[in-house]
């Protein structure tokens, strides 16, 4: 996947912006793999939404949140079962307000099944799609199965699936391969990131 100068330099000033100098230890990507979640995240920016599973702390969110802002692009929803009011949903609420992100990132608090679609859905209605679908919650082999199910019918036919924690014969991997059309590659990966469009999925699995 190629990116333009004018994005390069958005992807550049995202990252300096959000902090992922090379500070590792805050952070649950490489720098490798931020880079190019930021690169992914301007994939059909105005055209749809990005959905992420997994918040944690929010660093992620607020990586794709602040590349889409500086792209002028739709928002990202990100989805974590961790309570409203615990540590994590606390620090990445201080975080997205810090970076100025209120109203780029939201935050659903509830489990990655049928509930938070239907938020999602009523908040974006019902013409809008997902580009991109950034899978990093559970990493069981059930739950990423269940993850991409769920979600998949939201992301539009040219839209991205990301996974993290991608690593061969892994669980997240099994679940890749029982999903993929056979011989399918990534599109683009870094380290444990890789990425897929959703034509190499089955229709079913
Ligand atoms: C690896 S962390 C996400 C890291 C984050 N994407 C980042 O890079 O900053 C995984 C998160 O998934 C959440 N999680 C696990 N199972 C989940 C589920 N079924 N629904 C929603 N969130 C889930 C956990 O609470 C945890 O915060």
């Amino acid at each position: 996947m190629t990116i333009s100068k004018h994005l390069q330099e958005i992807c550049q000033d995202a990252a300096e912006k959000v902090g992922i100098s090379y500070d590792l230890e805050k952070n649950l990507l490489w720098d490798s793999e931020a880079r190019l979640l930021l690169e992914l995240s301007t994939h059909h920016a105005h055209e749809g939404v990005v959905i992420e599973i997994g918040t944690y702390r929010g660093y992620s969110a607020c990586l794709m949140g602040m590349v889409r802002k500086l792209a002028d692009g739709m928002e990202v929803y990100t989805v974590d079962q961790s309570q409203w009011l615990s540590a994590d949903a606390l620090l990445t609420r201080d975080r997205i307000g810090r970076l100025g992100l209120r109203d780029t990132v939201h935050c659903i608090n509830l489990s990655s099944g049928p509930a938070s679609v239907q938020i999602v859905r009523t908040a974006i209605g019902e013409h809008t799609e997902c580009s991109l679908l950034f899978i990093d919650g559970d990493h069981s082999e059930n739950s990423v199965l269940h993850d991409v199910r769920t979600w998949l019918p939201m992301v539009a036919v040219d839209g991205l699936i990301v996974f993290h924690d991608r690593v061969r014969v892994s669980e997240v991997d099994a679940a890749i391969q029982k999903m993929l059309r056979t011989g399918e590659e990534p599109v683009a990966s870094e380290q444990y990131l890789a990425a897929y469009t959703r034509d190499q999925f089955h229709e079913s699995f």
